[in-house]
């Protein structure tokens, strides 16, 4: 893998898409279609992650959507992406999507994300990113908060792998007890 010594500024990679939410997005209770954001999402992580990288990038992860407050037919919804970490091949790029009602120019925040991506060469391997320069606190609060939801992660993959291998049955049935679920096993 080659070494990329270069680094570069947040306000190199950051993108928005802004797009207006027809009828034909929503969903059969007349909100926005969760798809359709999940869609716009991932196409401003490429954007932002390929800018960054100069390189291809594919979608490794998605840390928790939360979808915050419904999104309603006729509103302008802009998403806003910037790289929020730098791994050696991977790139953390922080989603958020804001909401216009066009008629009363009211602003609503709806989902935030985390799109983990990775870049990748032309016989399609990970490759070396530039590196991140930080100028601000924000900037450094995002780059920490990348770190520790990783360490996190690994820590959720561990214990989850543990469950699978070393947790007995018996203790499985423990822990449903003050669950709403009924055990009636078959033979
Ligand atoms: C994601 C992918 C590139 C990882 O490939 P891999 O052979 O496991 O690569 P590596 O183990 O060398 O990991 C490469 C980087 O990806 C990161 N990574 C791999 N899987 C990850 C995951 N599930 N979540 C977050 N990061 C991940 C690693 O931490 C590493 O980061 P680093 O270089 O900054 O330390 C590969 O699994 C892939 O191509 N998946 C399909 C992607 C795809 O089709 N996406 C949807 C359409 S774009």
């Amino acid at each position: 893998m080659g070494k990329d010594q270069t680094y570069k500024h947040i306000s190199y990679s950051e993108t928005t898409i802004t797009e207006l939410m027809i009828p034909s997005y929503s969903n059969f209770g007349g909100k926005i279609h969760g798809g359709i954001l999940l869609s716009l999402m991932d196409k401003v992580a490429y954007v932002c992650a390929a800018k960054h990288a100069g390189n291809y990038c594919v979608t490794a992860s998605i840390d928790t959507v939360n979808f915050l407050e419904p999104i309603e037919v006729g509103e302008l919804v802009s998403v806003m992406a910037s790289v929020n970490y730098v791994g050696n091949t991977s790139i953390v790029v922080g989603i958020r999507i804001i909401s216009q009602n066009v008629k009363t120019n009211t602003l609503k925040h709806t989902n935030t994300s985390y799109f983990t991506m990775v870049a990748k060469d032309e016989s399609n391997k990970p490759v070396q990113v530039p590196g991140l320069i930080l100028e601000t606190p924000q900037q450094i609060r995002r780059f920490a908060e990348a770190i520790k939801r990783k360490e996190l992660r690994q820590n959720y993959r561990e214990e989850v792998e543990h469950m699978k291998t070393s947790v007995d049955y018996e203790q499985y049935l423990e822990l449903l007890k003050s669950e709403r679920c009924l055990v009636t096993l078959r033979n």
